[in-house]
């Protein structure tokens, strides 16, 4: 779903740190962490402080299983250098999952930083004070909802936005600046940066997701977009690798689809996981990822009877 951003006058200061570095000191996936703490020889009194260990650091469970009822649903996803994490974008439930996430990570000092979707490539918090006011923070992200019809709500991201801040980790704009947009558009290279198959996807999802009201020639041009997003948070993560820290990126569902999106525009060898958050009432397909969180069913709305009622006088200004 498109969501407008706002014009970046901010440089990005971070050093891109040496990816063969930041992976060096990652540990395996067979870690000894990774052993479930119901198997190893402990006393029963060293054995719940072992799983709440287990439960605070995210760190001892196995890859690709399910989630038990009551873990948090990343846990089975640490360690990984980079977490993307999506989500529906007005579902609060999502933002509180994503807020606990942060916090939990946080506070064993296993985030790297948190990049999002929900602002520009290029705007940071990097060097504010942990007590810094809201309105400070929204400054420096560029956080203006002022900005048009669709910006995102700062009180629907504040929780988690905040959380990071006031835990000392930066929060690092993901997002293509919107002055790049027209750029994009007509860019056809970007066309290239995904494989034939995962291109026809993304279109297909494009033709579908707008509820095949777009004219096709519009198809490609927001295609495009939509891949120059997916890089711009790619790169963006990648700037935020720390060696035995998680980069956090939030961007909706469709961003971080491991057969369409950010994944694949990172580096071969990076180690990443997809958690992706849906109600349990959405039919909207959800593409692969290694992780599905269910959030309570929702009354559904029909997001193309309001889109074809905004659409019927105009069509998306794209050219
Ligand atoms: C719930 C479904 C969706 C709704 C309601 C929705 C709505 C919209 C609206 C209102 C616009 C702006 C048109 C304008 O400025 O006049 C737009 C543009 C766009 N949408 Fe969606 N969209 C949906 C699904 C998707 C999906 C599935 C994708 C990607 C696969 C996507 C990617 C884009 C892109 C790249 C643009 C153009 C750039 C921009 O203005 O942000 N959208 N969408």
């Amino acid at each position: 779903m498109r969501k407008p951003i706002r014009h970046n006058n901010g440089k990005e200061k971070r050093t891109v740190i040496d990816l063969r570095d930041a992976l060096a000191q990652w540990p395996s996936v067979a870690s000894p962490c990774m052993t479930p703490c119901s198997t190893l020889a402990l006393s029963s009194r060293l054995r719940p402080l072992c799983a709440a260990l287990a439960l605070a650091l995210g760190a001892c469970a196995q890859p690709g299983t399910t989630a038990t009822q009551g873990d948090p649903p990343w846990q089975s996803l640490m360690p990984t250098a980079l977490l993307l994490v999506g989500e529906v974008h007005d579902a609060p439930e999502h933002q509180a999952l994503q807020a606990q996430l942060v916090s939990a990570l946080a506070q064993h000092g296993r985030l790297a930083a948190l990049v999002l979707e929900m602002a520009e490539q290029g705007r940071h918090t990097e060097g504010i004070s942990p007590s810094a006011s809201e309105a400070e923070v929204r400054a420096r992200l560029g956080w203006d909802e002022s900005a048009g019809t669709g910006s995102w709500s700062w009180e629907t991201y504040r929780s988690v936005v905040m959380a990071a801040v006031r835990a000392g980790v930066p929060v690092l704009g993901g997002n293509l600046p919107r002055s790049q947009l027209r750029a994009a558009m007509t860019d056809p290279r970007l066309d290239m940066s995904l494989d034939p198959a995962a291109l026809d996807r993304l279109r297909a999802r494009m033709r579908e997701g707008h509820c095949d009201l777009l004219p096709t020639h519009q198809i490609a041009p927001m295609a495009r977009v939509q891949i120059a997003r997916d890089k711009a948070m790619a790169h963006t993560a990648q700037t935020a690798l720390r060696a035995e820290r998680s980069v956090v990126l939030i961007a909706g569902n469709e961003h971080v689809r491991k057969d369409m999106g950010v994944p694949l525009h990172l580096p071969s060898g990076l180690p990443f996981k997809v958690l992706q958050a849906a109600p349990a009432s959405s039919a909207q397909p959800l593409g692969q990822s290694d992780a599905v969180w269910r959030s309570p069913p929702r009354q559904e709305t029909d997001h193309c009877a309001a889109l074809r009622e905004q659409w019927q006088s105009r069509l998306p200004k794209v050219q």
